[in-house]
């Protein structure tokens, strides 16, 4: 796991960018993982300027969402498929038939959660997956005790979850209980990963990550296991890290 500092969320956004853009350029017709909530949003601006992403065309990319809310309306604004296209399809330039979320309003939520995997797995795999981090240490929806060789699957959202989240709804009883999210067996899968926090709220969460056991209590944990992982923090989120000075030495290192 690679580890950067950065004093602004433009800067970390525009790291993430180019560290992303590197691996969509790696084959043709690349597969681009999506996240929605507050941490990313630096990465979709920084697209939208065109950093990182000479010579690649968006509209060719073909983009895969981490999560969906269950039964959210389809016009409901909080529906990730409607976030999607407000914050990052249209904003990037990305194609909407090349955009795909589970489908959260299926009758079969099982079927359609193992119909999104197949998709995953028949584009080719993720080559470039953006995440954020739960302040209870979920990637996607996979809360603590999730299985870290889970596929994509329904969940049930965690009160923490659902209070962080209560902020996009008018209050928390609005805030959908379940969920169809990427399993962290999915995740894992992602050639690139490029996770983005902010904030001191994350700073345990980030600490379990990177320094902490291996383990379901934290999902995110795993991504030590995995070869091609960058964390790009401010300094609130990277302030518990034991090994802070090891990490910018190695940041130093790869320039
Ligand atoms: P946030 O959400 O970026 O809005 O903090 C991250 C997450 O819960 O995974």
């Amino acid at each position: 796991m690679r580890i950067f500092v950065r004093d602004t969320h433009r800067s970390s956004g525009e790291l993430a960018a180019r560290k992303l853009g590197a691996a969509l350029r790696r084959r043709p017709n690349p597969t681009l993982g999506v996240a929605t909530g507050g941490s990313p949003l630096g990465i979709y601006g920084a697209f939208a300027s065109g950093v990182g992403i000479d010579g690649i065309d968006l509209s060719e990319i073909r983009a895969f969402a981490l999560d969906e809310y269950v039964d959210l309306a389809a016009d409901h604004p909080e529906r990730y498929a409607n976030v999607i296209d407000r914050e990052i399809t249209t904003r990037i330039g990305l194609s909407p038939m090349n955009v795909l979320v589970p489908d959260g309003m299926a009758a079969d939520l099982a079927v359609a959660a193992a119909t999104y995997e197949k998709a995953i797995e028949d584009a080719g795999g993720i080559d470039a997956q953006i995440l954020g981090i739960g302040r209870n240490g979920h990637i996607g929806f996979n809360e603590p005790g999730s299985s870290l060789g889970s596929r994509t699957r329904v969940v049930a959202l965690t009160d923490a979850t659902r209070t962080a989240n209560a902020r996009f709804f008018d209050g928390i009883q609005y805030v959908p209980t379940r969920a169809i999210t990427q399993g962290v067996g999915t995740i894992m899968r992602a050639q690139t990963i490029v996770l983005v926090a902010h904030g001191e709220e994350k700073a345990e969460a980030v600490r379990q990550v990177a320094e902490g056991a291996v383990s379901s209590r934290w999902p995110g944990s795993v991504l030590q296991m995995h070869p091609d992982v960058t964390m790009i923090l401010d300094e609130s989120a990277a302030s518990r890290l034991d090994l802070l000075d090891q990490y910018q030495a190695e940041a130093r290192l790869l320039g």
